[in-house]
């Protein structure tokens, strides 16, 4: 499978996030991934469609945008119409079926996560039809927290599943405290598309390390 790069934004220089989506684009990356937080579903707050509405114009890359928020069926009209190009939303905030039919609904594609705490069982229904999956490696709302090990066993037991019932090619990304040394783990396990906020950005090389995630 093709591995993909999403670095998170949520670790890039707020004051010029612009610049830094067109740093990513030329650094390789093959998505920018966008940590929305609504101070609810999670404590801090980040930014909503507005942000999604201005970087639009800046990058042809697809805008991957993580909705840590209450009632998501909300805001899915507005991340639409501002360019995001995937949505995904946590099982734990909404019924997933009801929210696919939403996003869809925009010609969006849809993508569902589970938190670390929660049962990966939970995201095999929503495996029949999602663009994508998402599995958390960190609890939600802060960068720079440290991969949680269990993780690695939820993505094989997602992997295994999509394969069971045919979807073995579907994207299954991993968030959350993603480095170079953990990373051949996270793909060996059966993960495809790899978010990496402060890996990237702290990266004195950011090409260079973009293209060593990548392996
Ligand atoms: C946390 C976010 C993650 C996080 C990843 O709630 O969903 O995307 O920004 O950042 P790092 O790679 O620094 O753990
Ligand atoms: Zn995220």
């Amino acid at each position: 499978m093709k591995i993909k790069i999403a670095p998170s934004i949520l670790a890039s220089d707020f004051s010029r996030v612009g610049e830094e989506v067109v740093r990513l684009e030329e650094g390789g990356a093959d998505l920018i991934h966008c940590d929305v937080m609504d101070g609810n579903f999670v404590p801090p707050i980040t930014f909503g469609a507005q942000m999604v509405k201005a970087l639009r114009p800046h990058t042809r890359l697809p805008l991957d945008c993580h909705l840590m928020v209450l009632h998501p069926e909300t805001h899915i009209q507005n991340f639409a119409e501002a360019g995001a190009d995937i949505i995904t939303v946590h099982v734990e905030a909404c019924d997933i079926f009801e929210l696919f039919r939403r996003i869809e609904g925009y010609g969006v594609k849809k993508s569902a996560v589970a938190n670390p705490e929660t049962d990966v069982e939970k995201l095999f229904p929503a495996a029949e039809s999602a663009d994508m999956l998402l599995l958390m490696s960190v609890h939600p709302g802060w960068g720079g927290q440290k991969f949680i090990p269990e993780t690695l066993k939820k993505i094989e037991k997602l992997r295994n599943y999509c394969v069971k019932i045919g979807r073995g090619d579907l994207d299954i990304e991993v968030d959350g405290g993603v480095t170079e040394k953990n990373v051949k783990d996270v793909i060996a396990a059966g993960a495809n598309v790899i978010v990496a906020g402060s890996t990237v950005f702290r990266a004195s090389d950011m090409a260079a390390t973009i293209a060593r995630l990548r392996g």
